[in-house]
């Protein structure tokens, strides 16, 4: 069975985020496309909300999320602790988000982020396992942040 990708957007990567929807629904990938449907402006945080409800509720267990520069949209996915959100920008962040960070969202920047640059991006963070060891202890601090004096 194919894996679900969740996808969302606000208005500023909408154009990506449905070219990555069929881009993925090509490969064979069983896509949730979590909106935005159309142009209209919409506001980052509640795309990432959306986003965190499929990971919670285990519709997904991955996704992928943009909006202009991949900015706001990462800062609101990331206030959920159970989300590791990459922004990403090139091939190699999307293979190290993987391996030393397990990211769960890959974030891209509809306005910053070329069409191939940005398929690339997805192949290669679907695709990449997490390296676990040093890494594993890492990830598992990020669930439990604290202030140190
Ligand atoms: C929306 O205009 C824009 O601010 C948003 O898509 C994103 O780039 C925010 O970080």
């Amino acid at each position: 069975m194919s894996e679900k990708i969740a996808l969302a957007s606000d208005h500023g990567g909408f154009d990506l985020k449905n070219l990555l929807v069929e881009k993925l629904k090509k490969d064979g990938y069983d896509v949730l496309d979590l909106g935005t449907y159309t142009k209209d402006s919409v506001d980052y945080p509640d795309i990432a909300a959306l986003m965190a409800d499929a990971i919670k509720t285990g519709k997904v267990e991955r996704g992928i999320l943009l909006c202009g520069t991949g900015i706001g949209i990462s800062i609101a996915a990331n206030r959920f602790p159970f989300i590791r959100a990459a922004l990403v920008h090139d091939a190699f962040g999307a293979r190290l988000c993987r391996q030393h960070n397990n990211a769960n969202v890959l974030v891209l920047g509809g306005r910053t982020t070329g069409v191939e640059v940005a398929f690339e991006c997805a192949d290669i963070f679907l695709h990449t396992g997490f390296l676990g060891d040093r890494h594993a202890r890492r990830v598992e601090k990020l669930s439990h942040m604290t202030e140190k004096e």
